[in-house]
């Protein structure tokens, strides 16, 4: 079974093959209505689950409108609405769905819970999200990335702010695809220790620094994310903001990077929290080409999956 469940678990050379795939994709359809179905109907006849146990706007309605172009129907199922949601197991949900659906995506809270879905399941499963990873951003992130400025390889990524999922997912992603990463943030909120020393292992440069403007010299990407994500208590959000507000995207920090440097961040943002408004609309931000990028992407990992 072909999961894709993270990038330090996908091969190198898979992820480099989807992200040429996905940028193909995205050119086959260039200036095409969205409702106009692909040229070349990959997942024709296919059902895909799409669980969410958590939000979301981009990846609920970028992978709903990835299975329509490719010819194939979604089931959009929340968790509340599901056994799931009231104490039926993941085996069993796994088995169960497994005979209606091809492929399921799933977006969650532990990643045991993923974990234990794509063992039981016999289709392959798409990690949406947990609270330890969202790979599907990273790789919508890095094809964003190089349509800007070519190959990420050898370049400099800055993540600013908390070492959260989406962080974990680009550390992931440095070591497979052989970029630097230095993660600028408070001790409190550092990466697992556990990728930061698997990507060092795979020959990545991974270094945590805590002054953030020593941090963006020589950056060619600049990264942050929300102050408070989806898995944290509410009850935490003061003290977050507290140690995260020297670490905020703004001009100053900006003006520290590479002249050509590059923002990001995954979206939902908080503006004036985690970055100002000159960065998120100003002319390094890629903001809403990395929203677009998930469907293309997300193409190219779901025809991985499926072998198509
Ligand atoms: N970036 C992202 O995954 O957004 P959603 O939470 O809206 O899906
Ligand atoms: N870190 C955020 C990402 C949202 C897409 C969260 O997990 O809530």
């Amino acid at each position: 079974m072909t999961h894709f469940l993270d990038i330090n678990q996908t091969d190198p050379a898979d992820l480099r093959s989807m992200l040429e795939e996905a940028k193909r994709i995205k050119s086959a359809r260039s200036g095409q209505p969205k409702g106009v179905k692909d040229a070349e109907l990959a997942l024709d006849g296919h059902m895909v689950a799409l669980i969410f146990e958590k939000p979301s706007t981009r990846t609920r309605v970028s992978f709903d409108v990835g299975v329509r172009q490719m010819g194939g129907e979604t089931l959009v199922l929340t968790g509340n609405e599901m056994q799931l949601g009231h104490g039926e197991t993941i085996a069993d949900t796994a088995q169960v769905l497994s005979r209606f659906v091809d492929l399921i995506m799933i977006r969650t809270f532990e990643e045991e819970k993923l974990i234990e879905l794509a063992e039981t399941a016999s289709v392959p499963v798409i990690n949406g999200l947990t609270d330890r990873s969202h790979p599907c951003q990273i790789m919508a992130d890095i094809m964003t990335y190089e349509e800007h400025r070519g190959t990420i390889e050898g370049k400099k990524v800055v993540w600013s702010g908390d070492g959260n999922n989406v962080c974990a997912s680009f550390i992931h992603a440095a070591g497979q695809l052989g970029f630097d990463l230095t993660y600028t943030g408070p001790e409190r909120l550092d990466p697992e220790g556990v990728f930061v020393d698997e990507a060092r292992a795979k020959g990545a440069n991974i270094e945590i620094e805590r002054d953030p403007m020593k941090a963006v010299e020589g950056a060619d990407l600049v990264v942050t994310d929300t102050w408070v994500s989806m898995h944290d208590a509410l009850s935490t959000r003061e003290r977050r903001h507290n140690i995260l507000r020297p670490y905020q995207v703004n001009d100053h920090l900006m003006a520290a990077a590479n002249e050509d440097a590059l923002f990001m961040h995954c979206l939902p943002a908080h503006r004036g929290e985690e970055v100002t408004d000159s960065i998120m609309d100003g002319p390094q931000s890629v903001i809403f080409d990395e929203a677009e990028n998930r469907l293309h992407a997300q193409k190219a990992i779901m025809r991985w999956c499926l072998g198509r």
